[in-house]
């Protein structure tokens, strides 16, 4: 889809679809809808009046202009009083509640609803920018991001006959318009307009790509096959991309790392991404760490099948890193950016880790394997060490690393943890302005003690309680004083309903608010 800023007054705009939006609770519209509402004689008054049309956030009305026109007795239509064929009044919810997420949300609703319609293209007003009173720039990059994230489709599996393309169970949306304009009558306005939306086509392309990677089977996405995802990306985007073999994991003392591998007839490949903002200052970085498990059966300590059926999505956050880095390069943030994943698949097989193994990590830390379904933390541990090693000033890490997160959480908030207050502000705020918001965990004396071994310097299990701050505990070993965030997205990676900007399947969670963490701390 394309989408793009057009000069004009929208009751004159010629277009299959127009967009207009009201706030909950208003009985006169004003501003854009104020005007349509005018040349369509009150029409959407009157629907409003008869409690039809009420603002209820993701309420959509379409209104058939065409069919509003008597034809004359000549038989021949009157002037439609609007140039839109159709009308659709989009609720945007209680105006107090309204922010830049709910224009991702309503964008996205609209979206699907215009694919369903299957008009070839369409026109929006710039929902908030006018009686919302948010900043227009901003609006015009969260309709372009909810309209691209929530057409969101992967359907390169289905052949066409089964292709039907209506939001049925197991198919994605419908296909979406070709083009989306966004009407704006004050031409100084244009300009921002664009930079936003241009914006907006940046951050979705950082989930989406997540999203497709994560979507992907496993049997196709190896860490073979991530890795030279990772790497055609790079090259398009003018990165540099490393990808270290297993024999050279194994000479910078990855132990913990590579007995994850250890049960998988795949290779490991341990992806390096660099982005070079600010070349000068190679100080001036951070480090974003994604777990990168292709799939996770649990090696021996194997999981039931029931819980082994999304592990595909396993490296949901080494694709949020990677999908992020794309949109980093296109935005050019002057601060220098490290992507790192450890991929693996995690099996049983003779050669498989047994519970009760002792591993050495990078840092020389040795680690009891306790469960080798807690495989996370232990390729994140190398990670980090590798990021420390190779000048860190800052490391983030997204794993989908513990059901126990969802649990605690839901799918309200991510799990949150840091050892700086500084950081963990900083990406709470990208977080809440991105519509991923974060929620932090603490990270206590009492449940680092979980982790302790009998015989070993930690476990990588914790036991049944705090399951989530048990593994960031465990990560923590691994970061030392660096400024660290360790999110755990296993809530949200995932999705099993069509929502807001999410469809069913891979979400592309934290990858936006990455890129925003990012571009916030460049300042
Ligand atoms: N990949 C899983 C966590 C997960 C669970 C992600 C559900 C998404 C949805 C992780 O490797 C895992 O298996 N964690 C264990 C840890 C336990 C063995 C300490 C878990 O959560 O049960
Ligand atoms: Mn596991
Ligand atoms: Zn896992």
């Amino acid at each position: 889809m394309e989408i793009k800023v057009t000069h004009g007054n929208v009751v004159e705009h010629p277009t299959p679809a127009l967009v207009v939006n009201l706030f909950k609770g208003v009985r006169k519209p004003g501003g854009a809808t104020g005007a349509v509402d005018q040349a369509l004689g009150g029409l959407i008054s009157s629907l409003i009046e008869s409690g039809e049309i009420s603002g209820d956030s993701g309420e959509i009305t379409v209104i058939h202009t065409r069919a509003l026109l008597a034809s004359g007795a000549s038989g021949k239509a009157a002037a439609s009083p609007v140039a839109a064929e159709r009308v659709l009044v989009a609720g945007l919810g209680k105006q107090d509640a309204f922010d830049y997420d709910a224009i991702r949300t309503i964008s996205a609703q609209v979206a699907r609803k215009l694919g369903a319609l299957k008009v070839k293209s369409a026109a929006t007003i710039v929902h908030g920018a006018g009686i919302g009173g948010l900043d227009p720039a901003s609006c015009a990059e969260a309709i372009s991001e909810g309209s691209l994230l929530g057409l969101y489709r992967f359907d390169k599996y289905k052949s066409q006959a089964s292709r039907s393309g209506d939001d049925t169970d197991g198919d994605g949306p419908a296909q979406g318009p070709d083009t989306l304009e966004l009407i704006e009558l004050d031409s100084a306005k244009e300009k921002a307009l664009e930079r936003g939306v241009g914006r907006g086509v940046h951050y979705a392309a950082a989930a989406i790509m997540a999203r497709d990677l994560v979507n992907e089977p496993p049997n196709v996405l190896s860490p073979t096959a991530l890795a030279d995802a990772a790497a055609s990306m790079a090259k398009e985007s003018k990165l540099e991309c490393k990808v270290i073999e297993e024999d050279e994991c194994r000479k910078l003392g990855m132990g913990a790392y590579l007995s994850v591998t250890a049960g998988s007839s795949q290779p490991p490949k341990f992806i390096h991404l660099t982005y070079k903002g600010d070349a000068r200052r190679p100080a001036n970085n951070i480090w974003l760490v994604g777990k990168g498990i292709t799939f996770d059966s649990g090696g021996l300590s194997l999981k039931p099948a029931a819980s082994m059926v999304t592990m595909k999505g396993d490296m949901g956050g080494g694709a949020a890193v990677i999908g992020a880095m794309k949109a980093i390069a296109a935005l050019k943030p002057k601060i220098n950016v490290h992507a790192v994943c450890a991929a693996t698949e995690n099996m049983p097989d003779g050669s498989a880790s047994r519970p009760g193994d002792v591993v050495q990590a990078t840092n020389g830390k040795y680690i009891e394997i306790e469960n080798t379904d807690a495989e996370g933390r232990l390729t994140l541990a190398d990670a980090i060490c590798y990021a420390n090693n190779n000048g860190a000033a800052r490391i983030v890490d997204v794993a989908t690393l513990t059901g126990a997160v969802s649990v605690a959480l839901g799918r309200g908030h991510i799990g949150a943890f840091s050892n700086d207050d500084k950081l963990y502000r900083a990406l709470e705020d990208a977080a809440a302005k991105m519509g991923e918001p974060v929620w932090r965990l603490p990270l206590g004396q009492v449940t680092k003690l979980q982790n302790n071994s009998l015989i070993a310097d930690l476990k990588n299990t914790g036991g049944r309680n705090a399951g989530s701050i048990t593994a960031a505990q465990f990560i923590r070993e691994f970061v030392g004083d660096t400024p660290w965030v360790h999110l755990d997205i296993a809530a949200f990676n995932m999705s099993e309903t069509v929502s807001g900007v999410n469809v069913k399947g891979a979400t592309g969670a934290s990858s936006r608010l990455l890129v925003r963490l990012v571009e916030d701390l460049a300042g």
